[in-house]
């Protein structure tokens, strides 16, 4: 099969040498390209800046903006069988970006911020694409509930919901703890390494390839 992942953070230019991100490693995306190269799928890896080794035998296609990733997801969405959409992509960026380095002048400053494209809300609508759907939230209140509304706006075969105001998972941790939303229900796994969600999380996107598509 053909699996397309898009991981980490990504930067959203203020100025040259200054950027707008988040705390994303990109470690839960990584570890499901590895997971999913290992199987002897073909991985096309779409990710924001980390640093992160890239797996082998893995398509690495590095982006920086939003903007980048939004472009690179369109360009190879339609040809994967499985989309699993972990970057923890910004959700405004600047307005406008000048050529040079923004001077400091007065007390203050006021930045102003655009919506970035929503790129798993896309999948469906704008790409018209018709493989099984993966993708992440990243809560700090109700997560259940705010999964399930995403799973159901975006058209998600499959929403991987963590609380990311707990300290011990989610960000930069190496284990995670996750509700596996579904349509119908909802798993609770057991909180473990980023590894063995990683290998569970590619198991359930294969299945859901044999129910959307039985032959
Ligand atoms: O709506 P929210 O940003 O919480 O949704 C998170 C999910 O949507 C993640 O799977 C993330 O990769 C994806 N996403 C995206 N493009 C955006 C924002 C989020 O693909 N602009």
């Amino acid at each position: 099969m053909t699996i397309l992942i898009t991981a980490g953070p990504t930067r959203e230019a203020i100025d040259p040498v200054r950027f707008i991100s988040n705390k994303s490693s990109g470690k839960m995306g990584y570890a499901i390209a590895q997971s999913a190269a290992e199987q002897g799928h073909r991985v096309i890896l779409v990710s924001g800046p980390t640093d992160l080794d890239v797996p082998d035998r893995v398509d690495f296609i590095p982006v920086e903006s939003s903007v980048e990733m939004f472009a690179a997801v369109e360009h190879q969405i339609a040809k994967v069988d499985i989309a699993i959409f972990t970057a923890a992509v910004a959700d405004y960026r600047p307005a406008s970006v000048p050529d040079q380095k923004i001077k400091k002048s007065g007390e203050t400053m006021t930045l102003e911020l655009v919506r970035n494209p929503d790129i798993l809300g896309s999948a469906r609508n704008q790409f018209s694409y018709q493989g099984v759907l993966v993708g992440f939230a990243a809560e700090t209140e109700n997560l259940e509930k705010n999964a399930r509304e995403k799973l159901e706006r975006k058209g998600c075969d499959l929403i991987v919901a963590n609380d990311v105001s707990r300290k011990d998972i989610g960000f930069d941790a190496n284990d995670n703890e996750v509700l596996l939303v579904f349509p119908d229900h909802t798993d609770h796994p057991h909180k473990d390494s980023k590894q063995h969600l990683a290998h569970l999380i590619l198991e359930e996107a294969i299945t859901l390839t044999s129910v959307s598509n039985p032959n």
